[in-house]
């Protein structure tokens, strides 16, 4: 049985003050939930979150981390100083680091290699953009993503792997993607999975929905038998709604 999940993104969003508050909020509502937690906090707020969070079952993500090891790169965060800090989870591929910050698939496979040498679990995104969709290309594009950044990794490598089919035109937007759009692309996500690392392997292989994905319709989403479950972003900025999300999961 795969790992079902709901993870928060927070985004550049919160003070640290205000993180630590909404992060000991859930920490009182989240207690035995039936599925994975993760919150993904902007890296000020790793060390702390993961130390409030300790002893609860809540685990914590980065939402990025640097394409080189280590040395003279100023501003820039490694996978060993995020993993240092108690997370155990790092977003990679979101589209807006896509998009805003030039990561491309090169870029991209350094950063999940990083990640997994450090010990940190990769919540991987990918997704197309509206004009993809409306050409009918969003397979071919979420196929070229995968193959561009994490399809590279081996067997073992990729039992640490966790997806996020997050159509770009369904982020922040309030369009989110039909059950059965969702429930489509992850079945054939999980096809592509299966052609590359086995049966087994894709049976295995977590696959959340994300893109305005909120208390209301998380349900008929995670209904579906391909959809494990949700990467949420401005639904996670509320204890009340993030809550309600992870028990319709
Ligand atoms: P949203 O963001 O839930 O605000 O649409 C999702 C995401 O970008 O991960």
């Amino acid at each position: 049985m795969r790992t079902k999940m709901v993870a928060g993104n927070w985004k550049m969003n919160k003070t640290l003050q205000e993180g630590v508050a909404l992060a000991t909020e859930l920490k009182k509502a989240v207690k035995n939930p039936k599925c994975e937690v993760v919150i993904g906090t902007p890296f000020i707020h790793l060390a702390t979150v993961a130390e409030l969070l300790k002893g609860s079952p809540i685990k914590v993500a980065a939402e990025n981390c640097a394409d080189k090891a280590s040395g003279a790169y100023t501003g820039e965060v490694s996978a060993a100083m995020v993993a240092s800090t108690g997370a155990e989870y790092c977003i990679l591929g979101h589209s807006e680091r896509r998009a805003y910050y030039h990561e491309d698939y090169d870029i991209l496979r350094e950063k999940v290699l990083l990640a997994l040498e450090n010990g940190l679990k990769p919540i991987f995104c990918i997704g197309e953009v509206k004009e993809e969709r409306e050409a009918g290309r969003q397979n071919e594009v979420v196929r070229a993503q995968l193959e561009g950044s994490v399809f590279n990794l081996s067997q073992e490598e990729w039992k640490n792997i966790t997806l996020a089919y997050e159509p770009v035109w369904a982020i922040g937007t309030g369009l989110t993607a039909t059950p059965q759009q969702a429930q489509e692309m992850h079945a054939y996500i999980r096809s592509l999975i299966a052609e590359k690392y086995g049966k087994e392997a894709a049976e295995n292989t977590t696959i959340l929905y994300g893109g305005s994905c909120n208390a209301k319709n998380a349900a008929e989403l995670f209904a579906n038998p391909d959809v494990d479950g949700g990467l949420i972003g401005g639904a996670s900025l509320k204890a009340p709604d993030f809550c309600t999300i992870i028990a319709a999961r």
